[in-house]
């Protein structure tokens, strides 16, 4: 049954007990006054006033009589009102706590996980697919109780109408239709589910497609893809359109269905009644508890569809929540304080994805002591990066290991090794934030000077002090306003801060003119003394310098050595440099 699939997600709405329980409680009250009040009232109020053998009454008294209308009305409306309320309350609060359970799992699965997957998909998954859980979470707490209440109080009325009545049989042809709507409910259910998860996904699609084409506004506009963008996005939102109609077609026709239903059943009532000789009030209340009895059956029609068009919803937000989280602390971590920064590769093969075939590392061992600037060279794709990003385990070597101090670094706490490593990556990326935050990201207990040392160590603070607003400029979007040489030198502002004894710079200082790199590389002297540093970089002139070099290519490390040595040696190395210089001259 579809609600086992919900199960897991109950304790959301046990962690919200009181203002769920006080929703139910209104919805009892609610139920009670719908399917037991209306048609009892019926039955009582009707019969005074239109009774004519009686003496006459008071317009007094047949007005507090009447009055009983209203009021049976406002205690349904309070306690309908009181329950909807109670019941978005509930909803809210969980749509939040699954968002935010959503988010978490965001920020500690894979790089790769998240890098294999589209933007804008992991969005809508975020926000459509919660908000539709919410929805169906809210809808069973609402009408899954509410609606079977008011459903056994209207069939409660009618079987004591019956045996009050002795009109058995004309209440047995009454409720031997309220099954029959059971056969539509369960028609539509089966027809929304698999159209469900083809609407998501192709609300996913739109997301992307918008998500993929702001990030490429610059391309859209240097290649004037205005119009096939437009195009494209047109064709996904209308098959979006196909989706959504797809779903409304069968969603939509249940209530006509069930109240066809309903009216028939009514129509056989009427008919067994001119043969049973009852008595008008007695069916009316009875026609009205019909009718309450088929308000809950339509309702509970439309449950079941809403819960059809949940559970799709779930099936995708569960790829994140359900997600292995591969790269985890190990159950028992060795603790490390500050590490030293020996790092050795043994034998290790890595490759991204299931692409077995052409690993992008394969069988790379080397020992790189402490306090060494080891400095990584080849052609592009040869996997620099690739061996920089095993180091603090943004990726997991598929065979050997990698040790940092004698450890393999799997068997440290994530935030232990990583807090050991300063990283300037190939495209850094800065927060919608002040400059000042940014920097200071680099080292959760930074003080104000420190930060300020840190920027002009990386030469940032001269072109940070003639922003308006200084160190409290916002950078825009992924560091938007500032230019890649700016932001590269944040990046390794950055770094410092964190002054870390293992430090990666992926071509750190690549997007800086001649005279910023001398500037930085000056600082950058100061910064790598007594680390271990792994450096790529494209211009030889950072390179030679290092006390260590390892030439990749094609994931193999195929030589190592100083400069002098592999220059004399190593035929690959030799013709990168010469290209470099030639092309530098
Ligand atoms: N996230 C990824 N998913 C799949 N394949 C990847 C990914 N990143 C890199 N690769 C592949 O792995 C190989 C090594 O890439 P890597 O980024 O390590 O090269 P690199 O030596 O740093 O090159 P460059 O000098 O151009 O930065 C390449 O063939 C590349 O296509
Ligand atoms: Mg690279």
């Amino acid at each position: 049954m579809t609600l086992r699939r919900f199960r897991p997600y109950f304790r959301y709405l046990l962690d919200n007990r009181r203002t769920f329980f006080t929703a139910v409680f209104y919805g009892l009250l609610y139920g009670a006054s719908s399917g037991l009040g209306l048609p009892a009232m019926v039955n009582y109020v009707f019969p005074p006033i239109f009774d004519r053998t009686g003496p006459a009454l008071p317009t007094s008294v047949i007005a507090a009589i009447a009055l009983a209308i209203p009021l049976v009305f406002l205690l349904r409306g309070v306690t309908g009102y009181l329950n909807s309320y109670y019941v978005t309350l509930t909803g809210t609060r969980i749509l939040e706590a699954v968002r935010l359970d959503y988010f978490r799992k965001l920020q500690v699965l894979p790089l790769s996980f998240v890098q294999n997957r589209r933007t804008g998909d992991l969005i809508s998954r975020g926000l459509a697919d919660t908000a539709q859980l919410q929805n169906t979470l809210t809808v069973l707490a609402n009408d899954g109780l509410k609606q079977p209440i008011t459903l056994i109080a209207a069939i409660g009325y009618l079987v004591w109408q019956a045996v009050a009545t002795e009109g058995v049989w004309l209440v047995l042809v009454c409720l031997a239709t309220v099954p029959l709507a059971v056969l539509p409910i369960r028609y539509v259910g089966r027809k929304v589910v698999r159209r469900a998860e083809q609407m998501q996904a192709q609300l996913g699609n739109v997301t992307s497609q918008l998500s993929e084409n702001l990030a490429a506004a610059r391309e859209v506009r240097a290649f004037g893809l205005e119009a096939r963008e437009t195009h494209r996005f047109g064709v996904t939102t209308s098959a979006l359109v196909k989706a959504q109609m797809n779903i409304i077609k069968y969603a939509q026709a249940l209530t006509p269905a069930i109240e066809v239903l309903s009216a028939t059943g009514i129509a056989a009532t009427l008919v067994f009644a001119y043969g049973a000789d009852v008595k008008l009030e007695s069916f009316i209340a009875i026609i009205v508890a019909l009718y309450m009895s088929y308000e809950p059956v339509k309702k509970l029609g439309a449950l079941n569809s809403e819960l059809k068009r949940g559970e799709a919803s779930l099936d995708r937000l569960e790829v994140v929540l359900n997600a292995p989280v591969l790269i985890a602390d190990p159950a028992t971590p060795v603790v490390v304080d500050r590490l030293r920064g020996d790092l050795a590769f043994e034998k290790v093969s890595f490759s991204y994805g299931d692409n077995a075939d052409s690993p992008a590392l394969e069988e790379v061992t080397v020992r790189i002591p402490a306090g060494t600037v080891c400095a990584l060279v080849g052609p592009s794709g040869a996997g620099k990066t690739t061996f920089a990003n095993l180091v603090p385990r943004f990726y997991e070597a598929a065979q050997g290991g990698v040790t940092l101090d004698g450890h393999d670094v799997r068997a440290l706490r994530l935030a232990d090794l990583r807090r050991n490593i300063a990283l300037v990556s190939q495209e850094p990326v800065l927060f919608n934030d002040t400059i000042f935050n940014n920097l200071a990201l680099g080292l959760e207990t930074a003080t104000r000077e420190q930060v300020m040392a840190a920027a002009r160590a990386a030469h940032a603070d001269d072109f940070i002090t003639t922003l308006p607003q200084g160190y409290d400029t916002i950078v825009g979007e992924r560091g938007a306003l500032l230019s890649g040489g700016q932001k590269q030198r944040i990046a390794i502002a950055r770094a410092f801060l964190r002054n870390a004894p293992v430090l990666i710079l992926d071509e750190a200082t690549s997007a800086l003119d001649s005279d910023s790199e001398a500037a930085v590389q000056d600082a950058l002297r100061h910064l790598v003394v007594g680390k271990t540093v792994l450096i790529i970089a494209h211009r030889f002139s950072t390179i030679r310098d290092a006390s260590m070099i390892l030439v990749f290519d094609k994931g193999r490390l195929v030589a190592q050595g100083d400069h002098a040595s592999l220059y004399a040696d190593n035929e690959l190395y030799k013709s990168l440099y010469d290209r470099q210089n030639s092309s530098a001259n």
